[in-house]
């Protein structure tokens, strides 16, 4: 029997058609060259999700000037999407604009290995699993560059997904790696790959702090 490849950084994206709450999302044309952040609620109508939904919704425009695609996903039919996008502006003030995926078969879910094998109780109203919080980077090469998996009960913080965002595009763009708690502006780290003579080339004002700790200031940004 064909056994199913894990999902990990690095592995293609795959490819689904699925209703949404912005009509039917066939994932490749939905992506076509940009950056997508795929991402899962356990349902609609439910305290954390209405919060993070929120929080994406105001951030999006953050993520349109990176050249990121919001893909939200919760186990209920675009009817409730619909209604709960009205309590998440009501409630967060925010107006999701992305769509959300409605996938109450869990046919998404599945294939992107989102459901919840660890929490008993978040289940729908049939005793079948939810998902779990799992957000998925994935580049405009279709390749899965970060996964973040949270369980039901902790809240994900939208500017982190941000922040990662700008890591990938960042060491996408230099040689560099970024560190603990980089915020774009800070300094940055001369990648490991890089020795001294290169590093002298691409990044004249780099310090050395140890041999295998150099830092960098990146060009700022337009
Ligand atoms: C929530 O969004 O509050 C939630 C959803 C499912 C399980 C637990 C919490």
């Amino acid at each position: 029997m064909a056994t199913k490849e894990p999902i990990r950084l690095g592995s293609k994206a795959q490819g689904f058609v699925a209703d949404s709450s912005k009509g039917e999302i066939d994932f490749e044309k939905f992506a076509a060259d940009s950056w997508v952040v795929l991402f899962s609620h356990p349902q609609d109508f439910t305290p954390v999700c209405t919060t993070e939904l929120g929080a994406f919704a105001k951030l999006e425009p953050e993520f349109t000037k990176r050249g990121v695609k919001l893909l939200g996903l919760s186990a209920d039919s675009t009817k409730s999407h619909e209604g709960w996008i009205k309590d998440i502006a009501e409630v967060t003030g925010g107006q999701v604009n992305f769509p959300i995926i409605a996938d109450y078969d869990r046919k998404v879910a599945n294939l992107y290995d989102m459901i919840d094998y660890q929490d008993p109780t978040n289940i729908d109203h049939d005793e079948l699993p939810l998902t779990i919080r799992s957000v998925f980077f994935i580049d405009p090469k279709f390749k899965i560059r970060t996964i973040i998996s949270y369980p039901a009960s902790t809240g994900r913080n939208a500017s982190e997904v941000l922040r990662v965002i700008d890591s990938l595009q960042a060491s996408d763009k230099y040689k560099i790696a970024t560190p603990v708690d980089w915020l774009p502006g800070q300094d940055v780290i001369v990648a490991n790959s890089v020795k001294d003579p290169q590093a002298k080339e691409l990044f004249p004002d780099f310090r050395t702090i140890k041999h295998y700790l150099r830092y960098t200031t990146l060009p700022q940004e337009a």
